[in-house]
């Protein structure tokens, strides 16, 4: 049987909220400077995350794992081409260049807009069907290079109660934008010349393909949405920031 110190101890934890991090900087709502502030703070917090902070629900952004279930497919192995990309994996996050922050209290909502040397993402690749004519049945790894891109992203907060108040997320959209997007597929096809001569035909083609996958990057919503409200689930609002 545990003992009663063991159930205290449990309820202790479960019930009370715990303060940020002690290298997480707090920002006063009261000052004119709050947003310049918080977006230091959250550079700050990004650089940090190359290793994960699991009181806080935070994991490791070092290599950052979308999960498994977020998965895009079109198109049609019958005719034309059944697309897959699966098992996302984004490298760079800990490394922006450039962190602005914008939070309005009176709405709950808050901006990001981050900008990153460049960003990696990598995911798993299928394709069946047929090009012209041609069989193709392919699974492959997909690598993606953003070069300078800038993540927006604006997070719907709503306040509730759990002694104390805290936020939490309800709506997150996001945006990017890159100056340019270098594609490697690793192995499209069997030949190596093959293979490098696709590569290259398609990455002459980097900027135009990133305007028509735009639009799958509603996919990572849910990923960032879920990312910020592991944080906020813990620590109550008043200890997220001063003056409030
Ligand atoms: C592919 O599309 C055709 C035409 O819309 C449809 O009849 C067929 O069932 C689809 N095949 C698969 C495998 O989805
Ligand atoms: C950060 O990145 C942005 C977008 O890529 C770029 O415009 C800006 O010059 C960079 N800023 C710094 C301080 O390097
Ligand atoms: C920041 O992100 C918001 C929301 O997507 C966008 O409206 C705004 O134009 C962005 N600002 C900059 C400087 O990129």
């Amino acid at each position: 049987m545990k003992s009663l110190s063991f159930y205290l101890v449990l309820l202790v934890t479960v019930c009370s909220s715990i303060k940020l991090p002690p290298t997480f900087q707090k920002c006063d709502k009261t000052t004119s400077n709050f947003d310049d502030c918080l977006g230091k703070v959250i550079h700050d917090a990004l650089n940090q995350l190359d290793k994960p902070f699991p009181e806080y629900g935070l994991p490791s952004l070092q290599e950052a794992e979308v999960p498994p279930d977020v998965v895009a497919e079109f198109g049609n192995s019958t005719y034309g081409l059944r697309q897959k990309f699966s098992n996302y994996k984004l490298f760079g996050l800990t490394k922006p260049n450039l962190t602005k922050a914008r939070m309005d209290f009176k709405t709950n909502t808050l901006v990001l807009n981050v900008s990153f040397p460049e960003i990696v993402f990598r995911t798993d690749y299928e394709a069946e069907g047929a090009v012209f004519i041609l069989p193709v049945n392919i699974a492959t790894t997909f690598e993606g290079l953003l070069v300078k891109p800038t993540f927006n992203l604006v997070f719907k907060l709503q306040e509730y109660e759990n002694e104390g108040r805290y936020f939490k997320v309800v709506d997150t959209d996001f945006d990017m934008n890159a100056e340019n997007f270098k594609l490697e597929f690793k192995r499209l096809a069997p030949n190596k010349r093959l293979n490098y001569e696709l590569n290259a035909a398609i990455n002459e083609k980097g900027v135009e393909i990133f305007a028509r996958f735009k639009h799958l990057q509603v996919f990572f919503e849910p990923y960032f949405g879920g990312l910020f409200d592991g944080l906020l689930k813990k620590v109550e609002i008043k200890e997220l920031f001063d003056g409030v």
